[in-house]
């Protein structure tokens, strides 16, 4: 089968024991064929590390994973947040994420229920949050980062990684994406009507579709940093 030949991100679900067969199939289908849009997985793990880098310097991190899935981004980001919190709709891909970051030793990190449209957290709760390879799924792009930064504390990133507009129309079928792709005016405007301000943008060529980085700081100036300075 081809799945047998994934690799990069996410051949690590082949080791669970305890692992759901029907979500493992359908999350290895996804990673074969996300890693050759993406021309790697490799290169998304650098950008994202390497994007997250500002957030860090001298100060504590609570990382948000909106629509986390099978929790590979707090598993990737694991050793850049001092708390880590995934929230997601599938319950099948949370009960896996929790068996695996429990593998992984990752008590740091936790995954929940929840709505990307909905955060059942306090205005100004989180350092960082990512959206990764979620909104080309999502109905209302704009909604959903409006909510990410109102749980992003003064002086808080967002980063958001999706695919560059594209002109792939086959896969609305294929893949269920409502929204192909990207580009990077819409998504400036939709972080500055939610008080993001962009602060850089990649662009990850090389695969089937180009994916983008985009980073954004909240308005304002992070507490953390402030009480330690
Ligand atoms: C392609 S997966 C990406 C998972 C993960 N971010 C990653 O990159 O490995 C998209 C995820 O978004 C979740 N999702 C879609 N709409 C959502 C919503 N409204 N609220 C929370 N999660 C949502 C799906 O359940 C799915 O797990």
């Amino acid at each position: 089968m081809g799945v047998l030949s994934v690799t990069g991100i996410g051949t690590e679900l082949l080791d669970q024991p305890d692992a759901d067969p029907v979500v493992v199939a359908e999350s290895l289908r996804n990673i074969a064929r996300a890693n050759r849009w993406f021309g790697g997985a490799a290169a998304v793990r650098y950008g994202l590390a390497r994007m997250l880098e500002p957030m860090q310097r001298g100060s504590t991190l609570s990382l948000l994973d909106l629509g986390t899935g099978t929790g590979r981004i707090l598993e990737v980001l694991a050793g850049r947040y001092e708390r880590g919190l995934g929230l997601d709709v599938n319950q099948s891909m949370l009960a896996y994420a929790r068996s695996k970051l429990k593998t992984a030793g990752l008590n740091h990190a936790e995954v929940r229920h929840g709505d990307i449209y909905n955060v059942a957290l306090p205005d100004g709760a989180a350092d960082a949050v990512v959206i990764h390879q979620v909104l080309h799924y999502a109905h209302s792009p704009a909604a959903a980062i409006d909510e990410a930064s109102r749980v992003l504390a003064p002086g808080g990133r967002l980063l958001i990684v999706d695919f560059a507009a594209h002109e792939r129309e086959e896969l609305r079928a294929t893949d269920a994406h409502i929204r192909l792709g990207f580009d990077d005016e819409t998504m400036a405007a939709w972080f500055k009507a939610a008080g993001i301000s962009v602060e850089q943008v990649e662009h990850l060529e090389g695969g089937e579709l180009t994916v983008t980085l985009w980073l954004g700081a909240k308005a304002g100036v992070r507490q953390r940093q402030r009480r330690a300075a």
